[in-house]
């Protein structure tokens, strides 16, 4: 039975992600309740097509640091088939398919530890003045419009900037980047129609194709950057080498900031409804840091995530077989009443604040967390510093992915008030 359950679960994969079947369309305006009636059936659960789910934070956090559970190719983008005609200059690469995200340990160790040099607190440490300079400059832009789109023209543009300044990419060249996020996470609960279809070749093959001549042109220049250093190593001489050096760049760039934004626009949306909070973080910024924290426990811009077990493994009491997929529900998690009292509570004084799985954990614990930490304090600090007055001018609207939560659009205008 479990052979006949896995491929259930592999036909649905081919029609859409089985995690958004099992979630059903019910789940995406407010997915928050179904995650409780998860929890409520146990740590971990079988939902009828064969998966297993946890809601619960104990349970989630230690699948994700299990070596008995690795992970598989989550995404299916409809049979595409990613290769051109043999003789097309490139092969493509789908970052979100063929990345450290989706290789186990030794191959997934062994990438991760070529651009972790990035990301370490000293490099981070010399890279904040650059952060606060670009979050400067977006609100130069938008404080002198009475109106804007707060996800647009400053969720957005910020974290896009940032990736872009630590891999030195010029603005011409990053016009395309906010398109490519969105067609790239707006799939991945699954690919449903043709125009969809069409529109992940097309942006898988332009990333691919400006990646690619990027790592080619800085290979024999001098620069300093991370894409100069990442060509010039030993895997920018192999044409596999750079297909692995294209998805990890893809990766880092996609994911990048297509999470952060949606941090900024859900701590934008708190902070415009609560005028303590807004009052709080104006009277002391440091508590950004915190607040940013509350906003990843209780709106994790990536929701879920899917484990493998490799070998047979009990789960709280649960006989997973070898093969088994197991949902970690990273929203559920960060609500369990066992790990975070009083879970709904917007606490940033939290003694557990930093405890939530939002970057989960284990060795594909995010990347970018610190980066996507100072991002996203520094962005929030900064609007409400600069537009002490702002409010919503109509309605958010959130994103239809259950993957990934944020919100698409967040009218606003400001009086220069507090
Ligand atoms: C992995 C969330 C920002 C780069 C992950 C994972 C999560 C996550 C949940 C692991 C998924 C899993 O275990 O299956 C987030 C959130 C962010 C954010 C919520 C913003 C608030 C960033 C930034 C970067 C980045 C700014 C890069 C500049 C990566 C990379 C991985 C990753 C490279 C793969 C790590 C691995 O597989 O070893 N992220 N991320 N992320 N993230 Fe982030």
């Amino acid at each position: 039975t479990t052979l006949a359950m896995r491929s259930v679960v592999r036909g649905l994969a081919l029609t859409g992600d089985p995690v958004a079947t099992v979630l059903g369309r019910r789940a995406l305006a407010d997915p928050y309740p179904h995650y409780e009636r998860i929890r409520a059936r146990g740590e971990v659960s079988r939902h009828v097509i064969g998966l297993y789910l946890t809601a619960g934070h104990g349970t989630g956090k230690a699948v994700l640091r299990d070596p008995r559970f690795g992970v598989e190719p989550a995404v299916d983008h409809g049979g595409v088939d990613w290769n051109r005609e043999p003789g097309d200059e490139y092969r493509l690469v789908h970052p979100m398919e063929q990345s450290i995200l989706t290789m186990n340990p030794p191959g997934h160790t062994r990438l991760r530890h070529l651009v972790s040099p990035w990301f370490t607190p000293s490099a981070l440490r010399e890279f904040t003045p650059q952060v606060h300079r670009i979050v400067e400059e977006a609100l130069d832009a938008v404080s002198a419009r009475a109106r804007f789109d707060l996800v647009a023209e400053f969720a957005a543009r910020v974290p896009i900037q940032v990736i872009s300044a630590l891999f030195d990419i010029p603005a011409a060249d990053q016009v395309r980047f906010a398109r490519w996020g969105s067609v790239l996470t707006g799939t991945l609960d699954g690919i449903r129609t043709m125009a969809e279809r069409r529109a992940v070749h097309r942006t898988v093959s332009e990333m691919t194709e400006f990646l690619t001549d990027l790592l080619a042109r800085r290979r024999t220049g001098a620069g300093t950057d991370m894409i100069s250093k990442l060509a010039r190593s030993e895997l920018g001489e192999s044409s596999q080498g750079v297909r692995e050096l294209v998805a990890l760049i893809g990766l880092l760039l996609v994911a990048g900031f297509e999470t952060t934004i949606n941090v900024i626009g859900s701590g934008a949306l708190r902070l415009m409804r609560d005028t303590e909070l807004r009052t709080a973080l104006l009277d002391e910024p440091e508590l950004a840091a915190p607040i940013v924290e509350e906003i990843m426990r209780l709106e994790p811009p990536v929701q879920f995530t899917l484990r493998k077990a490799l070998e047979p493994v009990t789960v709280a009491g649960q006989d997973l077989a070898e093969g088994a997929m197991l949902v970690v529900l990273i929203a559920g998690a960060n609500r369990d009443p066992s790990a975070f009292p009083d879970p709904t509570r917007f606490d940033p004084l939290r003694a557990n604040v930093r405890d939530h799985l939002a970057f989960s954990s284990g060795v594909h614990y995010c990347l970018g967390a610190g980066l996507a930490r100072i991002t996203a304090a520094a962005a929030l600090r900064g609007l409400f510093q600069r537009m002490p007055g702002l409010g919503q001018a109509g309605p958010a609207r959130y994103k239809q992915t259950r993957n990934i939560r944020g919100c698409s659009t967040i009218p606003v205008q400001h009086t220069g008030t507090r």
